[in-house]
């Protein structure tokens, strides 16, 4: 372990950080993470937080995996710069790199380590990642191979599918980083690796400025084509949350307009008394129902109920979607009356509900290229599928819905939860209350589908919440999915 603070100050000062480890704990992990944060706010570099932080550590994860190897061949008695030895213990390798606590004990009583350095340069700053194991040439060749083809690649799904290599797994970690870095500006000579005669050093040359590239592809023309001819919000609907916005209306003006109107009057009471909005006795009049909700609250219910109907009507995959939508919706609001923000309780339910609306469309476009991203993820504990949409498609969900709910109006606070529920420490957010509420129940809602021994969980959201350690975490999970459980039940 090691004080962020402390190695960020030496940074400051012009000396070279340095950190050294054998085996990657959650807590390096963590200490990694924020010193990276401190390092990218030095150059306003806030906005390439979640490239950075794949991109250190699939490299690590790289350099970890090669020393991983040589314990694992000096443990079966192997030599790895043997050819036939060397198949021999790949072929049951691949069972152990992904799980390096089987390797635990050989790794941190062996001579391999990990070593990180990081400096300021004249235009930015210089990172290197070693690993004191000697390449063998056949890894040098496959590695080079994988980088120079990265770099030909037009999108990740393409490089992924020509680089394919059961010998070593996927050996996606750097075919990722390269494009992460390629499409963040970064040109082939700020990437390097460099076999020496005891090690290996992966060096990134970072510059200060760096200019995100634009990927086109034809599913992102597609998808914008979609988004635009999307039916606009009913006129109704749209006279109903102005009345909501106009400090001069009444509650009974808006509940008379409501009931106008069969359909409006069925949805406000629906998601009014869906699990967990408004706790307390059914609402059953109108009436009741704008008094008890607020007209605040009443907007965003509208805007919701609006939405529903038009993605329901239009999108086959919209169940499949809305299902996640409905508990994210539910654990929001819990997580905002439990954890000390209970003024945006209501709002986070709408802002859950509303939060994978991109990845209904996304999925209508192309589900193939999304079962695909959502597998890579979870086989590359990649921390969301965001990025790799942007890498693949070059668009990701969040912003897909972010640009619906921009189109229908949605108000200012529900257009960033949708766009950054994957990236709540984007360093823009107005409202980080709900963006990071809604941030924590979606993740709590995908917690059984990822690894669970790994939660990639930003750390910061759950000091924010209170929340001290995985323990108490994971007891918080369990009992709102009973709560949730429960509810269901009744409604
Ligand atoms: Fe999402
Ligand atoms: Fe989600």
């Amino acid at each position: 372990m090691f004080n962020s603070s402390d190695l960020a100050g030496q940074f400051d000062s012009g000396q070279e950080i340095y950190i050294s480890f054998q085996y990657l704990t959650r807590d390096i992990e963590i200490d990694i993470n924020s010193l990276l944060v401190k390092v990218l706010s030095r150059f306003d570099m806030g906005y390439m937080y979640d490239i950075f932080e794949s991109v250190f550590r699939e490299l690590i994860q790289n350099a970890l995996k090669a020393n991983m190897k040589r314990v694992w061949f000096e443990k079966l008695g192997l030599a790895i710069e043997n050819e036939d030895d060397y198949l021999k213990g790949m072929a049951r390798f691949r069972n152990v790199a992904y799980h390096p606590e089987l390797l635990r004990e050989n790794l941190v009583s062996s001579r391999y380590r990990v070593v990180i350095k990081m400096r300021r340069t004249k235009g930015g700053f210089h990172v290197d990642i070693i690993n004191n194991a000697r390449i063998v040439p056949g890894e040098l060749r496959r590695l080079n191979n994988r980088i120079h083809k990265a770099f030909d690649c037009f999108n990740f799904t393409e490089a992924y599918e020509n680089m394919y290599d059961a010998t070593e797994g996927a050996g996606l970690g750097i075919i990722l980083s390269v494009m992460l870095l390629k499409n963040s500006g970064m040109d082939t000579n700020g990437f390097r690796i460099s076999p020496e005669d005891d090690s290996v050093r992966v060096s990134l040359d970072v510059p200060s400025e760096m200019k995100s590239v634009e990927i086109t592809s034809v599913i992102k023309a597609r998808i914008i084509e979609e988004v635009e001819s999307l039916p606009t919000i009913p006129e109704n609907i749209v006279a109903l949350r102005l009345l909501c916005n106009d400090p001069d209306s009444t509650i009974e003006m808006i509940s008379d307009r409501i009931s106008r109107d069969l359909s409006v009057t069925a949805d406000v009471l629906k998601l009014a008394n869906s699990a967990g909005f408004i706790t307390g006795k059914r609402i059953r009049k109108i009436n009741d129902a704008v008094i008890i909700i607020g007209m605040k609250n009443l907007d965003l219910i509208l805007a919701a109920a609006a939405s529903r109907r038009i993605l329901e009507s239009r999108y086959s995959r919209f169940e499949q979607v809305w299902e996640h939508c409905s508990r994210t919706a539910y654990f929001a609001r819990c997580i905002a009356l439990e954890k000390g923000y209970p003024k945006i309780a209501e709002g986070a339910f709408i802002a859950g509900l509303l939060h994978d609306i991109g990845k209904i469309v996304l999925l209508s476009t192309d589900a193939s290229l999304v079962d695909q991203i959502s597998r890579l993820v979870k086989n590359r504990r990649i921390k969301t599928t965001a990025i790799l949409e942007e890498l693949s498609i070059g668009i990701s969900h969040a912003t897909i819905g972010a640009l619906i709910a921009e189109k229908w109006n949605f108000p200012e606070e529900l257009v960033e939860a949708i766009r950054h529920h994957h990236s709540p420490l984007n360093p823009g957010i107005k409202n980080r209350d709900l963006v990071m509420t809604v941030y924590l129940a979606n993740h709590m809602c995908d917690r059984e589908s990822r690894h669970a021994d790994l939660p990639f969980l930003e750390s910061e959201v759950l000091e924010k919440f209170g929340i001290a350690d995985r323990e108490e975490y994971e007891a918080f999970c369990r009992k709102l999915e009973g709560t949730y459980a429960r509810q269901q039940r009744f409604t």
